[in-house]
């Protein structure tokens, strides 16, 4: 398994603000995500869950993590299922076992808390992150990267709708096909 983020991050490193993203609109980003998601096990916090409104994301499984698993009932079509678990550990465990139908990559995606969490247990294998070469305002935040764990090994830049860089990293010590 992999276990990669995505994330879209300002300047000022803001992800988040007032439980949505903050005030960019980056079309192309938003394609990035649905298409490198597609067909794969995504992982992610309640609030990021929510932020949905009560939509699945079409064709991939869903396990959101929050305190209160049992609270949570939600009634998702066959194609895009919803688990809720208690914890990181449970959602990775919960991941490893749907490699052989969901693809080998299991994405993290956010928000704040689970990619703060999965940074500091040492669980992230590679990063996909939008830098956004703008300040936003915001209350939820990335970590920045320890490059002495991860290496860049891919960039593209682009200019529109405002300037941004798609960036790869990867764990210096794993072999990723
Ligand atoms: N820019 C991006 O790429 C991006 C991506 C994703 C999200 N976001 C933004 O980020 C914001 C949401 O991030 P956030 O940090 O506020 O929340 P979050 O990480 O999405 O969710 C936090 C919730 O996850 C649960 N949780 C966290 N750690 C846990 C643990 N160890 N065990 C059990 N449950 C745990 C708790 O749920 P309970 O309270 O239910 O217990 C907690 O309230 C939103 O504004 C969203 O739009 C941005």
């Amino acid at each position: 398994m992999i276990l990669t983020h995505i994330v879209a991050c300002a300047q000022n490193r803001t992800i988040g603000s007032h439980g949505t993203l903050p005030a960019w609109n980056i079309p192309e980003d938003m394609k990035f995500f649905r298409d490198t998601t597609k067909g794969h096990v995504m992982i992610m916090g309640r609030k990021t869950f929510e932020s949905f409104n009560g939509r699945a994301l079409p064709q991939r499984y869903h396990i959101v993590i929050t305190r209160y698993p049992s609270k949570y009932n939600f009634n998702a079509p066959e194609s895009s299922p919803v688990v809720f678990v208690s914890s990181l550990q449970e959602a990775i465990q919960h991941a490893d076992s749907l490699t052989k139908t969901w693809g080998e990559e299991v994405f993290i995606i956010g928000g704040g808390e689970i990619y703060k969490q999965s940074l500091e247990l040492d669980l992230t294998d590679k990063i996909y992150l939008t830098q956004i070469h703008q300040s936003f305002e915001g209350d939820t935040f990335y970590p920045s990267i320890n490059e002495n764990i991860f290496e860049l090994t891919d960039r593209r830049d682009v200019e529109n709708p405002i300037p941004f860089s798609f960036l790869t990293y990867k764990r210096k010590d794993k072999e990723l096909e």
